[in-house]
């Protein structure tokens, strides 16, 4: 099959994590004879700098017009101490979630047996945990009326939300339970914040539908600390967009690393995948910062295209790099040799490509060289 991928490569590590996806991409479309054709867009600093505007029209018009869209990370530090700068490179993430509609975003999040020594939890509290986040991504307090007052002394955001927002992602949260482990806890604010006590209604109105699953609820404070003391707890979370945000960062930090989370940002008629980790502007351009997240965005993609055998491979090439030690520096082992972003990238499109271990060079391997013989 032929698909049209909108590759978004954004800033600082954005596009070296991009390019070692599309490796991994192209070595997919080898095994499994697909044709992925790329089209390159710009947004964030770099659009800024390029047009003045953190998303040109090109390029939601490439993403409208994709199959599914790629994207790398966004941001830039001389923007962040600037509270009066116009324009921000947020803003284009911003509007292109909320042009495509992609309300619904998803954040798996898993120990991999390997890392655990990673986390700076406990061995017995990390093993096993696997449970996945679906934040909305479209509504609250992120695109309520905001405002500065004239002496600049006082300032709001408001969060707003609608029975619809909330439905929406509330049945893709359900439906992904049901393929798992049949659990969906509701994160919020209800013994506070209207907006809350809105989607605690509207989940439980919409649960009575899915019988064989369970509906807990839980504070935001308190999931915060359960998230901690047992993530084996949770199945699919299901959260506002603030609070989800909040919690995914959290979360990442379980399993010892940001560098292995990826999401998806699905909307009716568009899906975008990104590694969660952000630009890290301090790595861009060193060939050091972990690809295996912006890889991972990668399985999900083939995965929203209907590609499951592909989209495994993908994520089993992912394990065997974690297993074998071929992985940038953030989580080798003491014992291990650290590869470069571009080498871990040439390790995973090699092993979906082969599929194989006997066609391993192991020596090579630990020498930090290349893999395949
Ligand atoms: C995320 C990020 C964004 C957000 C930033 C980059 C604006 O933190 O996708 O979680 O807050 O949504
Ligand atoms: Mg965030």
């Amino acid at each position: 099959m032929k698909y049209t991928i909108a590759v978004i490569p954004g800033d600082g590590i954005g596009p070296e994590v991009t390019d070692q996806a599309k490796k991994a991409l192209d070595a997919v479309a080898e095994a499994y004879d697909h044709i992925f054709l790329y089209k390159e867009a710009q947004m964030g600093a770099c659009a800024i700098e390029a047009s003045g505007d953190p998303l040109p029209e090109e390029t939601v018009k490439i993403c409208r017009a994709a199959d599914a869209i790629l994207f790398g990370a966004i941001g830039d530090p001389k923007y962040d101490n600037n509270p009066s700068a116009k324009v921000r490179p947020e803003q284009g993430l911003f509007r292109l979630r909320k042009e495509l509609d992609l309300y619904c975003n998803v954040r798996p999040v898993k120990a991999y047996d390997n890392l655990i020594s990673n986390s700076p939890l406990k061995r017995e509290v990390v093993k096993g945990t696997d449970f996945v986040i679906f934040r909305e991504l479209t509504g609250g307090i992120y695109f309520g009326k905001k405002e500065l007052s004239a002496d600049k002394k006082e300032a709001f955001d408001i969060s707003s939300y609608t029975v619809d927002q909330i439905s929406r992602i509330t049945h893709l949260a359900f439906k992904s339970a049901q393929e798992r482990n049949k659990k969906v806890t509701l994160i919020d604010k209800s013994n506070v914040l209207e907006t809350s006590r809105l989607w605690r209604k509207t989940v439980t109105e919409i649960a009575k539908e899915y019988k064989n699953v369970t509906l807990e609820y839980l504070y935001v404070d308190h999931a915060a600390m359960k998230l901690i003391l047992d993530p084996k707890q949770f199945d699919v979370i299901l959260t506002e967009n603030l609070f989800g945000d909040i919690i995914s960062d959290g979360a990442s930090a379980i399993c010892g690393t940001i560098g292995l989370l990826a999401s998806s940002s699905i909307g009716d008629e568009n899906a975008l995948f990104e590694p969660i980790h952000g630009a890290y502007p301090e790595a861009a351009g060193k060939n050091y910062a972990n690809p295996l997240a912006a890889i991972l965005a990668v399985a999900m993609l083939l995965k929203y295209l209907g590609l499951h055998e592909e989209a495994d491979a993908v994520e089993r090439a992912v394990e065997k790099s974690i297993t074998l030690g071929i992985t940038t520096k953030d989580i080798k082992r003491k014992t291990q040799f650290s590869a470069s972003t571009s080498k871990v990238g040439d390790f995973i499109a090699d092993y979906i490509t082969n599929q194989d271990d006997s066609n391993m060079n192991f020596t090579n391997i630990h020498m930090g060289q290349s893999t395949i013989i």
